[in-house]
């Protein structure tokens, strides 16, 4: 998450579009698993969420742009609707994403052209709120003056009808026009061009361009191009326009800055002859390459003059049915909230990142080429995870474009968005992506360059890194942990963040460790070593109060300056009870999370923080306490993991109760459902993992066994066709959601495949050996998982059993 609040998230109106709400209730007869899944979770109170139609992994996402809560385009915050476009991210914070070349339908009171409303704020218009049909492929809505439009897609196109009768004349007149707005959301373009080629009497039009815009959350710019082609009546008229006039000569413009960056409007427009019997059509192609392509990918992918718009809804639907046909469930006495979060999550994780292959400007290569890690931060964690579970194939392809970027860039990726390099959040996350792939065997993966990249990433400081690698390496590797204030001459990048970083790049030598080891590199030691810096930012007497009042806990990361002296950082900074930190708000030692949440950010030794920490018992109670106080936020993706950790301690029984306070009551079915920024499906993966009963520590072959909300989830792996199912024995309703919550909710004794399974803990060969891990379940904490050997591995106490490779 990178997350601003900002004004759009005070403006939420509670208006719930009713043929979107879901009600809690018993489960429906549904066997179609996309009637359970709803694009609108997310949709309000900063979930952020694309909420229209995509493929999997697709290019083109269309839906209508608001002038409200619009990061992912459009919102059910009963804002405005002013265009609609086809180039989305999802889930992400910050500044709106995309949303490039907007389109926009209307009727004008009048015979005269420049009665037609052009700008965003005089063209801005309601919908009608019960109108907001979304499905996977597919998104309708209608205007309150009687336009409805709806829309479809293809890999790199649209298609879109607008229905123009139901709306009323205006004036007299029924001629329906249709403008495109060189622009995007944010209003970052540079310049563009338009140029309209639709003569009066014909009955289709086309309008094609090109803009220089700036990525939402990075550095540079990218040129995007579409290509428009209208029909459905005869043109009148066509031209374009600039501000609020129009006229129909010349055909074409270029369109720049403005004086003084006040920002110009302008584009294209067809006017039709009306009244018009049927819908207009609009299909737009873009691509990242040329006009020209975006042309011909609109041809090839929904091919005219006659479009079939059910045909594309179907394979629409289609692709997605086949992405979620891996996971199954049998729900037992799950409700429909629950069974909608669950397979609306599945759906959300495979909107983003976005499968640019054949659309990449900047180099030409056979290997796959993904866009939109908006950012790995968020998505190394559960997501990527997931994927790797639920869509393996799909998964190596996205770790080969990872590679490839670092083969032609010369750095691996830590965020990217429309073809430009983000900026860096914390460590260098690609290489937890990798490292996970490797200890999960995904195959076709070229793993020595994979060594050569988080090499570079641990040893060669970019003299930019606040896009790419890591900065303060000097320091690093010559005190032992990021300062505070430091001294690096060699790079640039925000300087603050000293206490995440040194975790985060711990944690990257870590995963370098263990790929090193893996391909039988002795730097492995040497990588090892430096995973244990972390403990030289832990201060053991530094204390924490809340409002004066002493919490009792002892023991703090705190920053430390170049010479070895402690900085100090409030250890509830940058908590919820604080106020939110990033990259420039509010700048801290901490990155979006504070020295609390942070405590218990070491994935790869979390059984030193337990030691570190005073043991098991006050292990247990800072735990509590940190997710009781209001310390914990549980909408941002560092405490993910956390929920988990009583693994660690003895007490798996712990993280499965702790589990069930958060769902549903933090991730539900409801349109403001999710905790924070979906961050492209980091929320969706928290979810369906703590549903599913495994919960992963990536870059790790370890899966924390909990109690399913299901009477059973299966998965089949792609890549061995096996299928690993984890069932629940004395599965009652309140395993799930129902009861106090922690009923059934422990397990008792657990079998793989027959045989008794004492660890609280499995590794990926369940998945890609497939089998049946049987749990019983019961009212109180066991002792199954609890004894010393049946723990999770972490470095300290068990470094042979994480380094088997
Ligand atoms: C669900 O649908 C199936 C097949 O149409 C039917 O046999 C069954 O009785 C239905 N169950 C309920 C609870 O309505
Ligand atoms: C929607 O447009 C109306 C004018 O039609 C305006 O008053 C209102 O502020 C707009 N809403 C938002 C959220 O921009
Ligand atoms: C209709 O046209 C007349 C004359 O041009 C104008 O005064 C009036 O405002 C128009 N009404 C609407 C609803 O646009
Ligand atoms: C267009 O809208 C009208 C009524 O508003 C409806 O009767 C008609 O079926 C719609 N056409 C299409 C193609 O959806
Ligand atoms: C458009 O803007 C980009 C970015 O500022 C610039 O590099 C490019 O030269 C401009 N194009 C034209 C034709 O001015
Ligand atoms: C955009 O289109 C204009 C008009 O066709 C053309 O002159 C210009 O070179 C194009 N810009 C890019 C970056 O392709
Ligand atoms: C170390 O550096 C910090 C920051 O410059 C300074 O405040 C502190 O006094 C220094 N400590 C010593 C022992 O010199
Ligand atoms: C659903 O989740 C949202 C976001 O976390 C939360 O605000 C809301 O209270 C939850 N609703 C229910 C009924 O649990
Ligand atoms: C996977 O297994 C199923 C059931 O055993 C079988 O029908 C299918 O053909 C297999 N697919 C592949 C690709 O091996
Ligand atoms: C759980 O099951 C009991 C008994 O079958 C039932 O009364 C209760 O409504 C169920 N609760 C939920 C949330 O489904
Ligand atoms: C929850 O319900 C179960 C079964 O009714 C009971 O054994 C357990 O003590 C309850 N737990 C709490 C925390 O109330
Ligand atoms: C990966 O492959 C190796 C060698 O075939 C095997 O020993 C190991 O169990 C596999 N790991 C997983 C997670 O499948």
């Amino acid at each position: 998450m990178l997350r601003v609040y900002a004004l759009s998230l005070v403006i939420i109106a509670a208006v719930a579009p009713s043929a979107a709400a879901f009600k809690y209730s018993k489960r429906a007869n549904v066997t179609d698993v996309l009637d359970y899944v709803n694009p609108l979770i997310g949709s309000q109170k900063g979930g952020n969420v694309f909420a229209g139609a995509t493929l999997p992994y697709g290019m083109a996402k269309a839906v209508a742009d608001v002038d409200g809560e619009n990061t992912g385009g459009f919102s059910t915050d009963g804002s405005n609707i002013t265009g609609f476009s086809i180039l989305h991210d999802s889930g992400t914070g910050g500044n709106p994403s995309l949303g490039n070349f907007p389109i926009f339908p209307q009727i004008c009171s009048g015979d005269d052209i420049n009665t037609c409303k052009f700008p965003i704020g005089a063209r801005a218009a309601h919908y009608k709120k019960d109108s907001v049909v979304a499905k996977p492929g597919y998104f309708g809505v209608t205007l309150e003056n009687g336009i409805a439009a709806d829309m479809a897609v293809s890999e790199h196109a649209a298609l879109f009808r607008f229905n123009f009768s139901g709306s009323a004349a205006q004036n007299g007149s029924t001629d329906p026009l249709i403008l495109l707005d060189l622009t995007d959301l944010w209003q970052s373009r540079q310049n563009a061009s338009v140029t309209v080629e639709a003569a009066e009497g014909e009955e289709s039009g086309r309008i094609k361009g090109n803009g220089t815009f700036l990525p939402s959350f990075g550095a540079g710019s990218y040129v995007a191009y579409f290509c428009l082609d209208l029909s459905g009546g005869a043109i009148k008229e066509s031209g374009v326009w600039v501000n609020d006039r129009a006229g129909s000569e010349p055909k074409s413009i270029y369109i720049t800055r403005g004086f003084n960056l006040f920002y110009l409007q302008g584009g294209g427009f067809v006017r039709f002859k009306g009244p018009i019997s049927g819908p207009v059509s609009a299909r737009m192609g873009v691509s990242f390459i040329s006009t020209d392509q975006a042309c011909s990918n609109a041809e090839k992918e929904i091919p005219g003059p006659d479009y079939d718009f059910n045909a594309l809804i179907k394979t629409g639907k289609d692709a997605w049915r086949e992405k979620l046909a891996p996971v199954s469930i049998e729900p037992g006495n799950a409700d429909d909230n629950l069974l909608t979060s669950f397979w609306s999550a599945v759906y959300r994780t495979m909107i983003s990142p976005q499968d640019f292959t054949g659309e990449n400007p900047d180099w030409q290569s056979s290997e796959p080429y993904f866009d939109s890690f908006y950012c790995i931060w968020d998505m190394w964690r559960v997501q990527l995870p997931f994927l790797t579970i639920a869509d393996p194939v799909q998964q190596s392809r996205i770790v080969r474009s990872l590679l490839d970027i670092y083969k032609h860039r010369g750095w691996l990726p830590d965020c990217s968005m429309s073809t430009c390099k983000g900026w860096t959040q914390g460590g260098s996350d690609a290489d937890n992506v990798l490292v996970d792939a490797y200890v999960k065997n995904l195959t076709g993966i070229d793993w020595e360059i994979a060594y050569e990249a988080i090499v570079n990433d641990a040893e060669n400081e970019p003299l930019e890194w606040s896009i790419e690698g890591r900065g303060g390496l000097a320091s690093w590797k010559r005190l032992n942990y990021i300062p505070y204030l430091d001294f690096d001459p060699n790079g640039f990048g925000t300087n603050s963040r000293s206490i995440s970083r040194t975790l985060e790049y711990a944690y990257n030598d870590f995963n370098l460790a263990t790929l090193a080891k893996g391909l039988g590199k002795d730097t492995y030691t040497k990588y090892l070593a430096r995973a244990a810096n972390w403990q030289n930012i832990f201060k053991a007497d530094q204390t924490s109060t809340i409002n004066g009042v002493d919490t009792g806990f002892k023991g703090f990361f705190q920053p430390k300056y170049l010479n070895g002296t402690w900085g100090y950082q409030d250890p509830i900074a940058c908590s919820p009870l604080a106020g939110f930190c990033s990259l420039t708000s509010n700048p801290s030692e901490t990155f979006e999370s504070s020295a609390w949440e942070y405590m218990f950010f070491v994935p790869h030794d979390i059984r030193k923080i337990v030691e570190l920490l005073g043991g098991e018992e006050t292990f247990i109670k800072r735990l509590d306490f940190f997710h009781t106080s209001g310390l914990a936020d549980i909408g941002n993706e560092p405490v993910f993991l956390t929920v988990y950790m009583p693994h660690y301690a003895g007490r798996p029984g712990l993280s499965a109760k702790r589990v069930r306070d958060y769902i549903p009551s933090r991730f539900n079915a409801t349109l403001p459902g999710l905790p924070g920024n979906d961050d492209s499906g980091a929320m969706a993966s928290f979810l369906l993992f703590s549903t599913i009963g495994l919960f992963p520590n990536p870059g790790q072959n370890v899966y924390l066994i909990a109690p399913p909300f299901f009477e059973s989830v299966s998965v089949t792996n792609a890549l061995t066709n096996k299928t690993a199912t984890i069932r629940n024995v004395n599965y009652n309703n309140s395993t799930g959601t129902g009861g106090n919550g922690t009923s059934n909710a422990f397990i008792q004794s657990a079998k793989l495949n027959g045989e008794p399974w004492t660890k609280s803990w499995i590794g990926h060969e369940f998945f890609t050996e497939g089998g049946l891990l049987e749990l019983v379940v019961g009212n109180e904490e066991s002792e199954w998982g609890t004894k010393e050997e049946d723990r999770p591995p972490s470095m300290s106490v068990g470094e042979a059993e994480m380094l088997r490779w």
